[in-house]
């Protein structure tokens, strides 16, 4: 009697802990590229696993700094998504952990290329290239020639016609920020960022904000990832995509497991499960056009062809490491975001 009076005390306590368990199957999410692609990932991944996932959805700057002021407590497991430069970043100071995951060998080198140089600390999952995008019947209205090149942009008569992101919540106006550095040269660089600042209506906090406020007519141009741009165009509004002549930037969309990731486990599902194929492929359905990072997955017919577009060999090492990313943002801060308009 006694005996099964123990086993049965010892199965409730096995009863309580597996109820613990499945309780834990759990994950933070923080997000980085469109809101709707972020819900499709966690509706996926939920139906999929039954791991519940708690998202938000910022942009890459601002949960660069959010990891960075969590990394004594850290809350969130996995960053997916946003530009690489704060990603790398964030491997480059220890707030994120390396991760080799068995989905490596699926990926093209342009994304295999960025988990080694964070020493696994993080992933390409998709590129894109940077331009901007313009409404046709505002152009029309205004009587304003088309915009073909960066330079076209600082010409006095698009004076409060552009729109970008603030490059400290945005890593799409960081790319734009690095890029104009590196096509330019740093100092003329800046006499150009000046220059767009005087033509500059708002700069918003999220990268595809721009381009949303133009589908709407809000402003006349906005800079921004040109997939976002098509995003716009294939949704119905009166949008024409550019890349611009002079050459771009491009991103390579990354991810990342926070170091410290309370739920480490379920963070690797997450990333193993983001790196598929198939999984990649879903992008389209909520209007994502980014080139995948798997080399299975097809790119969506609408995504900018990049091998038809003129890319700079952008720098990520540089432009992506503490030092200069911390630079230049107070750059841009001192010396053109401060200036009258
Ligand atoms: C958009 C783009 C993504 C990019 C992201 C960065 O969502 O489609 O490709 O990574 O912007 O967002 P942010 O708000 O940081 O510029």
């Amino acid at each position: 009697m006694r005996k099964f009076l123990l086993s049965g005390a010892a199965l409730v306590a096995i009863g309580a802990f597996s109820a613990g368990t499945a309780e834990a199957k759990k994950l933070t999410l923080y997000c980085s590229p469109q809101e709707e692609w972020c819900q499709l990932m966690v509706t996926e991944f939920q139906k999929e696993t039954g791991i519940k996932v708690a998202m938000t959805r910022k942009s890459s700057g601002e949960t660069f700094a959010q990891i960075r002021a969590e990394r004594d407590n850290p809350k969130g497991d996995v960053w997916w998504g946003g530009t690489g430069d704060p990603h790398l970043q964030a491997a480059e100071e220890g707030l994120t952990q390396e991760y080799n995951s068995p989905m490596l060998a699926e990926l093209h080198d342009w994304a295999v290329r960025q988990h080694e140089a964070a020493k696994g600390r993080t992933v390409g999952i998709y590129a894109g290239a940077l331009g901007f995008g313009f409404n046709t019947e505002l152009l029309a209205e205004k009587g304003l020639p088309e915009p073909k090149c960066w330079a076209d942009l600082i010409k006095p008569e698009f004076k409060g016609e552009v729109q970008m992101a603030n490059p400290n919540s945005s890593g799409t106006a960081y790319t734009t920020l690095a890029t104009i550095v590196q096509l330019f040269g740093e100092d003329e660089g800046f006499e150009f960022l000046k220059k767009l600042h005087m033509n500059i209506n708002q700069y918003t906090k999220s990268g595809s904000a721009p381009i949303k406020a133009a589908a709407r007519g809000e402003t006349t141009v906005g800079i921004v990832f040109q997939h976002d741009a098509v995003t716009q165009k294939v949704a119905g509004f009166p949008i024409q995509v550019v890349s611009p002549c002079e050459g771009t930037g491009y991103e390579i969309g990354s991810m990342s497991i926070i170091n410290g990731a309370r739920n480490l486990e379920e963070a690797k599902m997450f990333y193993d499960f983001a790196l598929r194929a198939d999984v990649q492929e879903m992008a389209r359905t909520v209007r994502a056009y980014q080139v995948p990072s798997n080399k299975n997955a097809a790119p969506p017919p609408e995504a900018p062809k990049l091998e038809d577009i003129k890319l700079i060999d952008y720098d990520f090492k540089t432009y992506g490491s503490s030092a200069t990313r911390t630079r230049l943002l107070k750059k841009w801060d001192d010396e053109v975001n401060s200036l009258p308009r």
